[in-house]
């Protein structure tokens, strides 16, 4: 019944997380990487569900976007939705300095998932609490999984799989929510 849903992502690592949630589900993610969106903005269900809506005008086929960011207590939330940006200007080095001598290393990682398609957008979201560790450990995963500790764990993200990642991260949560509402809908009668 189900195939294909296409990712539009250029991160190859979101692509093989997302697309092990999806294949357990019996979906296929295709990865389309040919549209860029990079919309910014301070909220990430507003940025996945409108760079969901424009992919799908745009490729009139039923499109998957997903938009995440890392939340720092101690920074009030930074760098949140802009997390992309400060990786590529400060990165994980930058962050570590401005946590140097602070207690509180208490983080969370959120996605936000959408799907647009013929029947209106759905979204999900995901969260997974834990701490940002004090130096960069493992070289698995991409941008912050180095530094990040989910909780009722010793080991980062970037020293664990993409199957041990995906059983607490923020994005299998929302990827796997949002698969289950569109393949509901989709059988659901008009
Ligand atoms: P994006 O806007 O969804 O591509 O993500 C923004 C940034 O948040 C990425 O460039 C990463 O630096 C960071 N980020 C989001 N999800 C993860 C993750 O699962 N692991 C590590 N960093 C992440």
């Amino acid at each position: 019944m189900l195939t294909k849903l296409c990712f539009v992502t250029s991160n190859t690592h979101k692509f093989l997380e997302a697309g092990l949630v999806a294949r357990s589900m019996g979906i296929e993610l295709e990865m389309c990487s040919n549209l860029k969106l990079e919309l910014q903005g301070d909220n990430l269900e507003e940025i996945a569900m409108k760079s969901a809506m424009i992919a799908y005008t745009m490729l009139s086929r039923p499109v998957l976007v997903e938009d995440a960011g890392l939340f720092v207590e101690a920074l009030n939330g930074f760098p949140g939705p802009y997390s992309s940006y400060v990786y590529k200007t400060i990165g994980i080095r930058g962050l570590l300095k401005l946590l140097e001598g602070v207690e509180n290393r208490a983080a969370y990682f959120k996605s936000a998932a959408a799907i647009a398609f013929e029947r209106g957008v759905l979204l999900a979201t995901g969260e997974v609490r834990g701490t940002i560790s004090t130096e960069p450990r493992g070289d698995l995963g991409f941008g912050f999984d180095p530094v990040f500790v989910p909780l009722g764990e010793t080991r980062t993200f970037a020293e664990m799989t993409i199957e041990e990642k995906n059983l607490r991260s923020h994005r299998a949560q929302a990827v796997r929510k949002v698969l289950e509402a569109y393949v509901k809908k989709l059988v659901e009668p008009r």
